[in-house]
């Protein structure tokens, strides 16, 4: 094998270790990365809503997803970023960035207890999620652009 294909395996590895992050631009990778928070969002909406069966891992694979999307996203709104890519992200977050961190560090915190709480039915499923959905809402008013 020569050197190039060498590397080229290696990035194709860490590409598919996690494709959320594949796009280049912060704008890009926290959209990808808050889609996924999204996604982890809705089988757990449709448990609440007895839409689909109680399943204990399926919720703490939510609950890993979220944690580690918290983890992520503080790192994608550098200086430069603000606009572009159609990004939702609101001017606050550049201007009030404490107040930005404080939701964010909030958000993991109700993750956190949520983990901790390794909910096994419905009822304490809804009580670790609801924290958690309350966070996302607060956070989105102040630092989302609101959906046309
Ligand atoms: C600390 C702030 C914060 C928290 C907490 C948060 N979000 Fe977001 N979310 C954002 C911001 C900012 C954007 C816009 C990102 C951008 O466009 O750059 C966004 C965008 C989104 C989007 C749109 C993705 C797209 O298609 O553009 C979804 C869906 C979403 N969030 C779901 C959630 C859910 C579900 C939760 C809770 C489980 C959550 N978010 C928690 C700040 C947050």
């Amino acid at each position: 094998m020569t050197r190039v294909t060498k590397l080229s395996v290696v990035s194709l590895l860490l590409i598919a270790a996690w494709p959320a992050l594949a796009g280049d631009s912060p704008q890009e990778q926290r959209h990808e990365l808050m889609e996924h928070v999204g996604d982890a969002a809705k089988p757990i909406g449709e448990m609440l809503k007895q839409e689909r069966a109680f399943d204990a891992g399926v919720a703490m694979a939510s609950f890993q997803t979220w944690a580690e999307a918290a983890a992520a996203f503080g790192d994608l709104f550098p200086a430069g970023s603000e606009t572009g890519y159609d990004t939702e992200a609101k001017a606050t977050i550049w201007s009030d960035r404490a107040g930005f961190d404080a939701a964010l560090a909030g958000f993991a915190e109700a993750v956190d207890a949520a983990i901790a709480a390794q909910p096994q039915d419905l009822e304490s499923l809804n009580a670790a999620a609801g924290p958690v959905f309350k966070q996302c809402k607060g956070c989105h008013e102040d630092y989302r652009v609101e959906d046309e």
